[in-house]
C-alpha cells in the first residue's frame, strides 16, 4: 500500500494577526510546518507535498529538500489547496493522507490508525474525529439516523441545531487516491468567502452511497488547530504536558510540570528530580539519573552524568561527569568540562576549560581557556586572565595545586603539580612544583607547609 501525504500550509492565517505566515510560528521551539513534515516522514518514505502560498519563499526555505512544493497562489479553501497537488500525485499512490500544518501536536501513530482503518473501508475516505464540548470553531460531523457519517458542516454554516453537535472534524483525512483525484473538481464554492471546502468531500462520498469512516482521537491535545495566538499558547502548554508526562512515566520526578520546559529531543534518566522553573533545551542535552536540577536553571545542549546537582545555574554546551555539584549562580559556558566530583559554588564561571576530578572552586571564580588538574583548590575570587587584548591565552594548573584566594593567573601560564599561589597574588610567571607565587607581580618562593622546620626559611622579613 503506497502512501503520499499532502500538507496544507498556504493559508493567510489572518486570525494570527502576524506579519509572518502562521506555519512559521514555532511551538516547542520548532516551526509548525517543520513539525508537520516530521510527522509525515514517520509514516511514509515519499517526500510529502507541501501546499504553500503566503510567505512561500520563507516556508520553502525552512523546509528545504524535505518536501515537494506546490503553490496555491490564491487561497480559495482547503479543497482548492489539495487540488493543487493533482498533477504531482495523480496515479502515483494508493492512499493520500491530508492534514493541516496548523496542528502541531498531531502524532504519527494517529495517522497510522487512520491509514489502517481506511484499508478496511470500501469507501473513499476515513477521517479523524473528536468528541468534545469545547468545539473550538471546528466543523461538525453530521450523521444520518443510522449513525452513518454523511457530511461535515463548517461552524459558520451550521444551523442552531447543528451547533449543538459535539462530534468535531479534526482536519485529518486518508483518501483513496483514485477517488480523491477524480472527485476534487466536483467541489463547489461555499460560505461567505466562496471557498472550496475539503470537508465537502465527505458529503460527496455519501451522495455517491459510499461509506465514510470516522476514527475518534484519543488525545484532545493532538487536535489543537492553531488559528490564533491563544491557540498557540494552548499548543505550547499541551506539548509541554506531553513531554513532561513522558519523562514522569519514565521515572523522572517533576515537581511542577507547568513551569518545567523540556525540549522534546532532550533525554533524562530515572530518579532525577527537576525543580520548578527549569529549562532543559537542545537536542544534545542528556541528563543522567539521581540528579537534582533546579530550581531556576537552564541547561542547553549539555551532557550531565549521574548524581549531579545543578542549583540555580546555567549550563551551555558543556559536560558534567558523575557527582558534580554546581551552584547557586554558576554559569558553564560552551566547552566547559567538569570531571567527576567537581564542586563549583556561588557565582562561578567556566568556559572552554577542562576541570579535573575532585577540584573545588567555591566562590566567585572565572576559569576560561584553562586546563585544571585533579584535586585542585581554587580559592575565592580566582581569575584566569585569559585575554591580553589581542588573543585568548591558556592557563594550565597541575594536580593538587593550591590557588590562593583572589589570585590573578595572567595567561599564558602554568602552575605545576603541587604548585601554590598566595592570596592576592598576580602571577605572571610559571610556578614550579613545590613553590608558591607571592605578591604583585608574584615571585616564586620555595614552599614549606606551615609547622614544618623550614616553614619560616623563605620569610622575607627575616631575610631583610
Ligand atoms: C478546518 C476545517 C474544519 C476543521 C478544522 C480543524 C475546512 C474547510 N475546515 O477549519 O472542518 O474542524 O480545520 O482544525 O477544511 N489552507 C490552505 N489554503 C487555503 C485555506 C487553508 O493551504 O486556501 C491551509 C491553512 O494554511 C491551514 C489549513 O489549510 O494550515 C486549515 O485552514 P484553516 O483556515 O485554519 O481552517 P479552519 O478554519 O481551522
Ligand atoms: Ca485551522
Amino acid at each position: 500500500m503506497s502512501i503520499s501525504v499532502v500538507i496544507l500550509a498556504a493559508g493567510q492565517g489572518t486570525r494570527m494577526k502576524s506579519n509572518i505566515s502562521k506555519v512559521l510560528h514555532p511551538v516547542g521551539g520548532k516551526k509548525m510546518v517543520l513539525r508537520a513534515v516530521d510527522t509525515a516522514e514517520k509514516i511514509t518514505d515519499q517526500r510529502p507535498v507541501l501546499v504553500v502560498g503566503r510567505d512561500e519563499g520563507q516556508v520553502r526555505g525552512a523546509v528545504g529538500e524535505r518536501a515537494q512544493f506546490v503553490t496555491q497562489s490564491v487561497q480559495q479553501g482547503t479543497g482548492h489547496a489539495v487540488e493543487q497537488a493533482t498533477d504531482l500525485l495523480r496515479g502515483k499512490t494508493d492512499l493520500v493522507v491530508v492534514f493541516y500544518a496548523d496542528m502541531p501536536l498531531l502524532r504519527a501513530e494517529t495517522l497510522q490508525r487512520l491509514i489502517d482503518a481506511q484499508q478496511d473501508n470500501r469507501g473513499p475516505v476515513t477521517l479523524l474525529t473528536l468528541n468534545s464540548p469545547n468545539t473550538r470553531g471546528f466543523g461538525r460531523i453530521i450523521r444520518d439516523e443510522h449513525g452513518v457519517v454523511i457530511n461535515i458542516v463548517e461552524e459558520a454554516d451550521c444551523t442552531p441545531e447543528q451547533l449543538l453537535i459535539w462530534e468535531l472534524n479534526a482536519g485529518v483525512y486518508v483518501f483513496d487516491s483514485v477517488w480523491l483525484w477524480d472527485n476534487l473538481s466536483r467541489l463547489t464554492p461555499k460560505g461567505m468567502n466562496k471557498e472550496y471546502y475539503l470537508t465537502d468531500m465527505v458529503g460527496l462520498a455519501a451522495d455517491q452511497g459510499l461509506p465514510v469512516f470516522g476514527v475518534e482521537s484519543d488525545d484532545v491535545d493532538e487536535v489543537i488547530g492553531v488559528n490564533t495566538r491563544v491557540h498557540l499558547s494552548e499548543a505550547e502548554a499541551a506539548l509541554r504536558r506531553r513531554v513532561t508526562r513522558h519523562w514522569m512515566l519514565e521515572g523522572v520526578t517533576i515537581l511542577d510540570p507547568a513551569t518545567t520546559y523540556i525540549d522534546e529531543d532532550a533525554k533524562i534518566a530515572a530518579e532525577t528530580i527537576i525543580l520548578p522553573n527549569t529549562h532543559i533545551q537542545g537536542s544534545k542535552t542528556e541528563i543522567g539519573g539521581h540528579c537534582e536540577i533546579g530550581p531556576n536553571s537552564i541547561i542547553r545542549d549539555s551532557r550531565i552524568g549521574d548524581h549531579c546537582t545543578v542549583f540555580n545555574s546555567i549550563i551551555e554546551e558543556s559536560t558534567l561527569e558523575n557527582y558534580v555539584d554546581i551552584g547557586p549562580f554558576s554559569h558553564l559556558r560552551p566547552g566547559a568540562y567538569l570531571a567527576e566530583h567537581v564542586h563549583m559554588g556561588n557565582f562561578g564561571e567556566v568556559k572552554n576549560s577542562h576541570v579535573g576530578p575532585y577540584t573545588r572552586m567555591g566562590h566567585f571564580s572565572y576559569i576560561g581557556d584553562a586546563d585544571i588538574g585533579a584535586d585542585v583548590n581554587i580559592g575565592a575570587g580566582t581569575i584566569t586572565v585569559n585575554f591580553d587584548g589581542l588573543q585568548k591565552n591558556k592557563t594550565v594548573v597541575g594536580d593538587h595545586a593550591f590557588i590562593g584566594s583572589d589570585t590573578m593567573l595572567i595567561a599564558p601560564i602554568t602552575v605545576e603539580e603541587d604548585g601554590r599561589t598566595a592570596a592576592g597574588s598576580v602571577v605572571t610567571r610559571d610556578v614550579p612544583s613545590g613553590y608558591i607565587a607571592v605578591g604583585v607581580p608574584a615571585r616564586n618562593r620555595e614552599y614549606h607547609p606551615l609547622g614544618s622546620p623550614e616553614s619560616n626559611s623563605g620569610d622575607q622579613n627575616k631575610n631583610q
